[in-house]
């Protein structure tokens, strides 16, 4: 199935129009992967499913082109050092000032669910018996497929070895047929939800501590990275931390923040 040039231009305008993903060189990719699903929803061309794409209000045929289009690659303790950086930076020190209050984390293009999830085994086992720092994270994604497998939480044993075994022996239950389901105290941390990191509204103000948006900008390019950050910056407490993927960086027209580390900054 061939894609022509204008149903590439008109995809390309439409994805980054509303998703922010930039589509550019991608032709001959998206005839790879998309040409296969495109015949299965039982479309005859491209130039069709793009007509249906364009009118679509379910966002089931948006949901596609981005799961065939970018990636949910994602595993448990990925960049194992930010979860560090939000114990030791954010969480002991709100257990140290031994008072009542909450920690708002936002993962903002939580995949399958792994990094929501280390967020939740992070802040628990720190916490210990603690009771008096209430920590609530946000998890979101674009895709509603990888939002169903993040909410259900089974994982195969390859997936959870990665993750320490006292985690996977206090924060699992095993399945009958051999996986792991994050037991209920650490899902019910956690929030999941559709957001669409390029769209206009839902955006909070002043919420959260710190937001993990990590491995999800390399889709986007510098005037959308920037919109994004400001949106982050005006999500983000005073103070609060914005951690993106190690292999990620803030250009220096992004002034809402000031680099703490490498891939870590925080709201000026
Ligand atoms: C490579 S995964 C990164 C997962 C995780 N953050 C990590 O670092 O392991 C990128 C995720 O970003 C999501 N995504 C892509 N564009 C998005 C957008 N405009 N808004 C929200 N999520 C988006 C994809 O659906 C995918 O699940």
């Amino acid at each position: 199935m061939e894609l022509t040039n204008r149903d590439f231009t008109r995809l390309k305008i439409f994805m980054y129009n509303n998703y922010g993903i930039n589509l550019e060189n991608k032709k001959k990719l998206i005839e790879t992967r998309l040409a296969l699903v495109v015949k299965r929803l039982g479309f005859n061309d491209f130039s069709s499913y793009i007509d249906a794409l364009m009118k679509d209000k379910t966002g089931e045929y948006v949901a596609i082109v981005v799961e065939k289009l970018t990636t949910n690659f994602t595993y448990f303790m990925r960049e194992e050092q930010h979860f560090n950086f939000l114990k030791n930076n954010i969480i002991i020190p709100k257990i140290k000032k031994n008072m009542p209050s909450s920690v708002n984390i936002w993962c903002a293009a939580s995949s399958t669910g792994e990094e929501p999830y280390c967020l939740a085994m992070t802040s628990k086992s720190a916490l210990g018996i603690n009771k008096k720092v209430n920590i609530s994270i946000t998890a979101s994604d674009i895709s509603m497929n990888v939002l169903k497998i993040a909410k259900n939480g089974v994982y195969s044993p390859e997936k959870v070895s990665k993750l320490p075994s006292d985690w996977v022996k206090n924060y699992f239950k095993q399945t009958t047929n051999r996986n792991y389901e994050v037991i209920d105290d650490i899902k019910k941390m956690i929030s999941f939800k559709y957001f669409n990191l390029n769209g206009i509204t839902g955006w909070e103000k002043n919420k959260y501590d710190v937001i993990f948006c990590r491995n999800v900008m390399i889709y986007f390019d510098e005037p959308t990275k920037k919109k994004l950050c400001t949106k982050l910056s005006e999500a983000l407490k005073p103070g609060g931390y914005l951690i993106i993927g190690l292999s990620e960086n803030l250009s220096s027209q992004i002034t809402e923040f000031q680099r703490v580390e490498p891939s870590v900054y925080k709201k000026k």
